[in-house]
């Protein structure tokens, strides 16, 4: 397998070859070549060109359960009425279709128990984007300069890492535990940045919150109102936001619901970010975020650069979807799609691997994946030599080291992220067999 080519790549000028037609190379900007060698590229060309395969990587969704139906309704009942047909197919507005906006800020005071907190939250806050990883780049890209700092946890969401990096924000993680974030370790973290007098530098705390990619785990009430008291302590020179990003809040498979950050904010502390692409379809790769007062007519200024607006015919279906009950359905029916394949999962590391020294797991309640963690000193990073050995029995995973920022906590290369969403439970069976085959053999 070649290297992982480019992911420590330094940005600095560099031609690039072009066709032998033309005879000038391309220049291309330093934030460009930062942008090469993400991991999500390469892994998803690798599943691709290797469809023999098993891969328990992508955090794609299960493909027999997409909504076709929910969607063909939504598209006739937008079609039976020409008006409504002519508005989703025309240009809509930089924030998003506001029935929808003011849809989901109700669903998001619903789900969170209607706390005084967020009585004061309006749907001018609320904005939609094309998928979620848009509102977070955007987010990114409004709130830091260059040299700015996002504190997050080790390990956290990797495709932000890069969106992080290629805009040249460091990354500081702080550590984790089977509940995630821990609130006294992102304090000490805090402290040490203000002594170093790097507090200034820090513009957000991200947190994915609901059975997090890639450890699967969720933050209970008491860290998230600890994590907003902490932001607030430490917004010295300027305001410290809490990112909370709630992509998996609706895979719930068993347990309680928990508040989100929100519930907590006596004070616009706190940016959510949500997205239909897990509960609903990535296809239609819609996402909103809900933001403070203060940010949103930037946030919208940023974006009319972009798109002065998101496709707006999604955002209608999504209306549709939300409105009739098609979306609440559609999330019911995913939740015991992915139940069976996460006991699918579970079952299988509980046959194949409870036997092999120093290996564990994390039992999600929700969400996509199982984080895996092996022996000390196994290294299962994408040059390793698990990753070789688990290509040839067939099976494709994640490498844990891909979740860890540049700066804060150490880099743990001897885990593994494996995700439940895509394959069926005889083939996540099959493949944590072949998993468990490479894992015996490196592990020796
Ligand atoms: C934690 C997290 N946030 C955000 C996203 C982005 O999702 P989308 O852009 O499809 O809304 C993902 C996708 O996998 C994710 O895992």
């Amino acid at each position: 397998m070649p290297p992982l080519g480019g992911l420590d790549q330094k940005a600095g000028p560099q031609l690039v070859k072009t066709p032998a037609s033309t005879t000038s190379p391309a220049y291309l900007s330093r934030r460009a070549q930062a942008s090469g060698g993400q991991p999500i590229n390469y892994l998803m060309h690798t599943a691709l060109s290797r469809p023999e395969l098993i891969s328990l990587a992508a955090g794609f969704v299960d493909q027999g359960s997409l909504p076709v139906a929910e969607v063909d309704d939504a598209w006739r009942t937008l079609a039976a009425e020409q008006s409504l047909a002519h508005a989703a197919l025309q240009y809509g507005t930089t924030a998003g279709y506001r029935p929808l906006r003011e849809l989901l800020l109700e669903e998001q005071r619903t789900a969170d128990g209607d706390p005084p907190a967020m009585r004061n939250l309006t749907p001018e806050q609320v904005v939609v984007t094309a998928g979620s990883n848009q509102l977070l780049y955007l987010l990114a890209d409004m709130l830091c300069d260059a040299g700015d700092i996002v504190l997050c946890a080790a390990p956290t969401y990797y495709v932000f890492l890069g969106v992080l990096k290629n805009l040249g924000i460091r990354a500081v993680s702080a550590a984790t535990d089977e509940q995630g974030l821990i609130p006294e370790a992102l304090e000490e973290r805090l402290e040490q940045l203000a002594k170093a007098g790097e507090l200034g530098r820090v513009r957000c705390i991200y947190v994915v919150s609901y059975f997090d990619n890639p450890q699967g785990v969720t933050l209970p009430a008491d860290r998230r109102a600890k994590i907003v008291e902490l932001a607030r302590k430490y917004s010295t020179e300027h305001k410290i936001y809490v990112l909370d990003d709630a992509a998996y809040r609706k895979l719930r498979y068993v347990g309680d619901d928990v508040p989100s950050f929100a519930a907590f904010d006596e004070d616009d502390t706190v940016i959510t970010t949500q997205t239909f692409s897990k509960s609903f379809s990535p296809g239609v790769r819609v996402g909103w975020g809900v933001l403070p007062p203060e940010l949103v007519q930037t946030f919208c200024d940023v974006k009319s650069n972009i798109d002065f607006g998101s496709p707006n015919l999604n955002q209608h279906l999504i209306y549709e979807a939300v409105r009739s009950g098609g979306w609440a359905k559609q999330t019911a029916a995913l939740c015991d799609v992915y139940r069976t394949k996460r006991d699918a999962m579970l079952r299988a590391c509980e046959r194949y691997m409870a036997g092999l020294p120093g290996v564990s797991w994390r039992h999600p309640a929700g969400g996509l994946y199982v984080w895996l963690m092996l022996p000390e000193g196994v290294d299962a990073g994408a040059d390793g030599p698990l990753f070789r050995a688990a290509l040839d029995a067939g099976v494709l995973y994640v490498p844990g080291g891909f979740s860890y920022a540049g700066e804060g906590e150490p880099t743990a290369n001897n885990t593994i992220r494996l995700s439940y969403g895509v394959q069926s439970p005889a083939r996540i069976d099959e493949g944590i067999r072949h998993l468990a085959t490479a894992v015996a053999a490196v592990a020796r």
